[in-house]
């Protein structure tokens, strides 16, 4: 019999041809709706795979019950939303989709940051809502991008790719990372090692990149906040996590920074009627950093693969718990 995998959202038939060859294959047909808790744990229970998202909890619970299961493929980057060390003493490998969404990411991530800096979200609302009565000098002006210092706090792959964006602007790059990147500082040029509160001092635009761990969980509080430029513009797309939100709202009430730009909060999808919104200064993204067709196509099937490989005894190749 062939083994089962469940997957818990709708992806394009295509990308699973691999798959099917080899396995029985399930999936959440809902396109836009989360499978509840309680169907995930039903599947779990008899699933040899699981092609998971980011929205998905993997926890202790759910992996002690599903006693047949080899391989969770996460469809994405990150993947915080998975107890790996749960996952490795049950003997279960834990696949995510680094690499493929390395440029993409770093796109979106520029994306925002042009975006916060030059208002261009304000903006585009402004003329939409019918508020453009005319040309002014100062009229929703914003700040440069170009010639200003760029800093990144978490520097991968992705901070990477940032940093090679921004030497076309003639950026300053500062980078704050647990592990100094000495080859990546001789490869870019015009980037600079700083400790984390060095970084916030200096920098213009700070980007978060850093996954969500136990250390980084609110890593940009109050104390954060006080530290950066009041003209600095603060611009998250790694996981909402790392912020602690209420103290980013006070950051732009107060004017502690010039504004934000995020892709990721901590309660995903945001209520409308959250108090971060409410700030024109603020750009607010529903988590599409690795959003373009052609990646999530390739994240679809790089995922894919993942299960396969497990489930034929094969090596993943993009396994986060093999060497445990
Ligand atoms: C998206 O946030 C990812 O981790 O890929
Ligand atoms: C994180 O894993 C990255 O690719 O930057």
């Amino acid at each position: 019999m062939k083994p089962y995998v469940y997957i818990t959202r709708k992806l394009p038939e295509e990308t699973l041809a691999e798959l099917k060859k080899i396995a029985k294959v399930e999936m959440w047909q809902e396109e836009d709706k989360p499978v509840p808790r309680q169907i995930l744990m039903e599947k779990a229970k008899k699933a040899a795979g699981l092609l998971t998202m980011l929205s998905d909890k993997v926890d202790e619970e759910l992996l002690l019950q599903a006693r047949q299961l080899k391989v969770v493929a996460n469809l994405a980057v990150g993947f915080d939303n998975i107890d790996v060390d749960a996952a490795s003493k049950c003997g279960v490998t834990v696949c995510n989709t680094p690499d493929v969404l390395t440029d993409t990411t770093a796109d979106l991530a520029f994306a925002l940051l042009m975006a916060a800096g030059r208002r261009i979200t304000e903006a585009a609302e402004y003329v939409k809502d019918g508020k453009w009565n005319s040309w002014s000098p100062l009229l929703l002006a914003g700040t440069d991008i170009h010639h200003k210092t760029l800093g990144i706090v978490g520097m991968g792959r992705i901070g990477e790719a940032v940093a090679k964006r921004a030497a076309g602007f003639e950026m300053d790059v500062l980078y704050h990372n647990r592990r100094r990147k000495p080859e990546a500082e001789e490869k870019h040029g015009r980037l600079f090692y700083r400790t984390f509160e060095e970084l916030l001092k200096e920098s213009d635009y700070i980007v978060c990149l850093t996954p969500l761990t136990p250390d980084t969980k609110g890593l940009f509080n109050e104390k954060a906040f006080k530290m950066m430029k009041d003209t600095a513009l603060f611009i998250n797309v790694s996981r909402g996590g790392v912020v602690d939100e209420t103290a980013l709202d006070k950051a732009l009430k107060q004017g502690w920074i010039r504004g934000a730009g995020l892709d990721v909060f901590r309660e995903e999808p945001i209520p409308s009627d959250h108090p971060l919104l409410r700030h024109a200064n603020l750009t607010a993204l529903p988590h599409i950093g690795s959003a373009s067709i052609e990646t999530r196509l390739m994240m679809a099937r790089l995922a894919v693969t993942n299960i396969a490989h497990v489930l034929q005894g094969l090596k993943a190749p993009a396994a986060v718990n093999a060497d445990e």
